[in-house]
């Protein structure tokens, strides 16, 4: 039992985290600092992927079959739990990490050709690559079934965090979302547009939100969301 860390332990970390958040917002964001953070981040998705063994297998998993995966789960977590540390208390943001760390487990039955195609998927892998929220709903449900430590949102979370709130997103063209998915969305696209991939450069910031601007998301989120951007110069570096 010696990989299982005690829950005090995710605690320590996710205070330690919040206390660099709160000077971020105070001193800005320079590299030595959002290396700290992205840091901190990390050790926070390893002290929660190792809460009992199928968490641990599950997260392995992740990282193993996609080697850019790792990167966009931590980037998504970070921008969760600064877009929800404007909102939520320290129990709650803890469940939105998580959220954000399990998100894309349904890429783990995705075939590995097509999850690590470089460049743009034929209509058919397209048709594949859109079940990975599905799978990872029935993962997770069976996961917790099973015992593992995973709150029950994430998977509402999988499975919504690419439906949009006018039906225009998948599987199931919901608009009853979640606002943990809400949330876990706009870090995702956010993440998934900044990051460097070994074929293309991560987009610059106003990229980004002229991308984001045309998609259809929780507004007043969104704006808060951009409101934080615009107070903390470089925050792009940390989800890249
Ligand atoms: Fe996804
Ligand atoms: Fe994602």
């Amino acid at each position: 039992m010696g990989i299982i860390v005690k829950f005090n332990e995710t605690e320590r970390l996710f205070s330690r985290l919040s206390d660099t958040f709160s000077s971020i917002i105070e001193t800005g964001l320079n590299p030595e600092i959002a290396s700290t953070i992205k840091q901190q981040t990390k050790h926070i998705v390893t002290s929660l992927s190792n809460r009992n063994i199928s968490t641990k297998n599950i997260v392995d998993r992740m990282f193993q079959i996609d080697q850019t995966l790792e990167d966009h789960v931590v980037g998504t977590c970070l921008v969760s739990a600064l877009i929800g540390s404007l909102y939520f208390d320290k129990t709650e943001l803890h469940e939105l990490v998580e959220c954000g760390l399990y998100h894309d487990v349904g890429k783990t039955l995705i075939p590995s050709h097509i999850l690590n195609k470089p460049g743009k998927f034929t209509l058919q892998e397209y048709e594949i690559m859109k079940q990975h929220p599905i799978f990872g709903a029935q993962i997770l449900t069976s996961a917790i079934e099973s015992g593992a430590k995973i709150p029950e949102q994430a998977i509402c979370v999988s499975l919504e965090h690419h439906e949009r709130l006018d039906g225009s997103g998948y599987p199931y063209q919901k608009t009853d979302l979640s606002i943990f998915s809400q949330i876990v969305t706009i870090a995702d696209v956010y993440s998934a547009l900044a990051m460097k991939r070994v074929y293309q450069d991560g987009m610059d910031i106003d990229g980004i939100f002229k991308t984001m601007d045309k998609m259809v998301l929780n507004q007043t989120i969104y704006d808060d969301f951009k409101r934080m951007n615009a107070s903390i110069p470089n925050l792009k570096d940390l989800a890249a």
